[in-house]
């Protein structure tokens, strides 16, 4: 029987450097010969890359409730379709976002509640959760600075919005230290790279 694979997020607010992250993670995974399958959220399967466009246009108004249910059901189709079936043929699922950002997003962002949005997204994932998450912490002020010039949807939104969001993912590091591993991501890519994987040597001693 293969053994079942490893599911690694990362999360942080906009412009921490996941994306960044996540490319350089794969690359040095694959690397030492781990068969890694690298995706984003939302999307990662068709419907979902749809509801990512919907989601983040800012033609569009979206209520909060409206927000957590498309969010939840594009993560409900990206668990039936690539998730599982990757994790029960022994792959290491590198994911850009999952349940966290909801939490932090919508449960405190938009302050629908943390506990609201948890059983949600149980709902969604059928109570799937990462063997690991690599919170990328930085100042929102700085992630602000990073990201490019034509905000999205969520990206639009005041300071307040995104210290609720930093607040509540130091929280969610704070209550689960053994799977929630903080990293500063004011370090330059390449030493946050080799921070992240010293926090993933025990899955991949194996
Ligand atoms: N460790 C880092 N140090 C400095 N700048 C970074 C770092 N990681 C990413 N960046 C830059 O910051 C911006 C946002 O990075 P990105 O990976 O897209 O963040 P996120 O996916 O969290 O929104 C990009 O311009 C990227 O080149
Ligand atoms: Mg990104």
């Amino acid at each position: 029987m293969t053994a079942r694979g490893r599911l690694v997020t990362i999360e942080g607010i906009d412009g921490a450097g996941k994306t960044t992250l996540a490319g350089g993670l794969a690359a040095a995974l694959r690397e030492r010969g781990i068969d890694v399958l690298a995706l984003r959220e939302p999307g990662g399967v068709a419907l979902a890359e749809q509801i990512r466009a919907l989601v983040m246009d800012p033609a569009h108004a979206v209520a909060p409730r409206t927000e957590a249910l498309l969010y939840a059901a594009a993560r409900a189709e990206l668990v039936a379709e690539q998730l599982e079936p990757a994790i029960a043929a022994g792959r290491f699922v590198l994911l850009d976002r999952f349940v966290d950002s909801s939490l932090a997003y919508q449960g405190a962002g938009r302050e629908l509640g943390v506990q609201e949005i948890a059983r949600l997204n149980e709902f969604a994932t059928g109570g799937l959760r990462p063997d690991r998450t690599l919170l990328l912490v930085i100042d929102p002020a700085v992630g602000r600075a990073r990201r490019g010039e034509q905000a999205d949807r969520i990206e639009l939104e005041a300071d307040a919005f995104f210290a609720r969001i930093d607040a509540a993912y130091r929280s969610l590091a704070v209550a689960d230290p053994e799977r929630v591993r903080v990293l500063n991501a004011t370090l330059a890519p390449r030493e946050l790279l080799a921070a992240a994987v010293v926090e993933l040597a025990d899955l991949l001693a194996r």
